[in-house]
């Protein structure tokens, strides 16, 4: 039985079709952040599924990781650290590659933002192929951290995301095609 408030966090995502390019259809949480209840609910739901689950990092992937993790972070006492495009971190960082449909990208977290052995949740809005939410695990693994889930607001289904997290655990809201 899903949660009811899953449907009015589903209604208040808007997609917008052919953004950025011709073919994608865009889901956009911005008008779900102008729905205050939906916005609340969703903060909700990840706070009674991770307040006793002895996390310690909530790991947000730029950029729109940056809007739920923190309200998250600060509920479940947990410190908020940034997972960021290259070369936007200003201290000494260490980086994770990933391959994108042509090409390759990067994210970055800065050295000693976390310390092994500490317990993590890494959120972002958003899993399609699942190359960005994959290297945001690996680059927290590398330096010892267990990551406890993954967790995202819409799950883009056909991509194989959740695959390439291998059996990592990913928790999502919504699920869109
Ligand atoms: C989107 C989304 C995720 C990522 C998911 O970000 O917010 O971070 O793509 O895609 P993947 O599962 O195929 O890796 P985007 O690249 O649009 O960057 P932005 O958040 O900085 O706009």
């Amino acid at each position: 039985l899903q949660d009811p408030r899953i449907a009015r966090i589903s209604s208040a995502i808007r997609v917008i079709p052919d953004f950025p390019k011709p073919g994608i259809m865009f889901q956009d949480i911005t008008t779900m952040l102008l729905d205050t209840k939906a916005f609340k609910d969703t903060i909700d739901l990840f706070v009674e599924r991770y307040r006793d689950k002895n996390i310690s990092v909530v790991a947000g992937v730029e950029a729109r990781g940056f809007i739920f993790g923190p309200p998250i972070a600060l509920a479940i006492g947990a410190k908020f650290v940034p997972m960021r495009k290259p070369n936007k971190l200003p201290g000494e960082v260490i980086s994770e590659e990933y391959s994108l449909e042509y090409g390759t990208d990067k994210i970055e977290m800065h050295v000693g933002a976390v310390e092994a052995g500490e317990r993590a949740l890494v959120i972002d809005d958003l899993i399609a192929t699942g190359g960005t939410l994959c290297a945001a695990v690996k680059l927290l693994e590398r330096v010892g951290v267990n990551v406890v889930e993954c967790a995202c607001v819409i799950e883009l289904l056909g991509l194989k995301g959740r695959e390439r997290l291998g059996d990592r655990p990913l928790f999502v809201l919504v699920n869109a095609t």
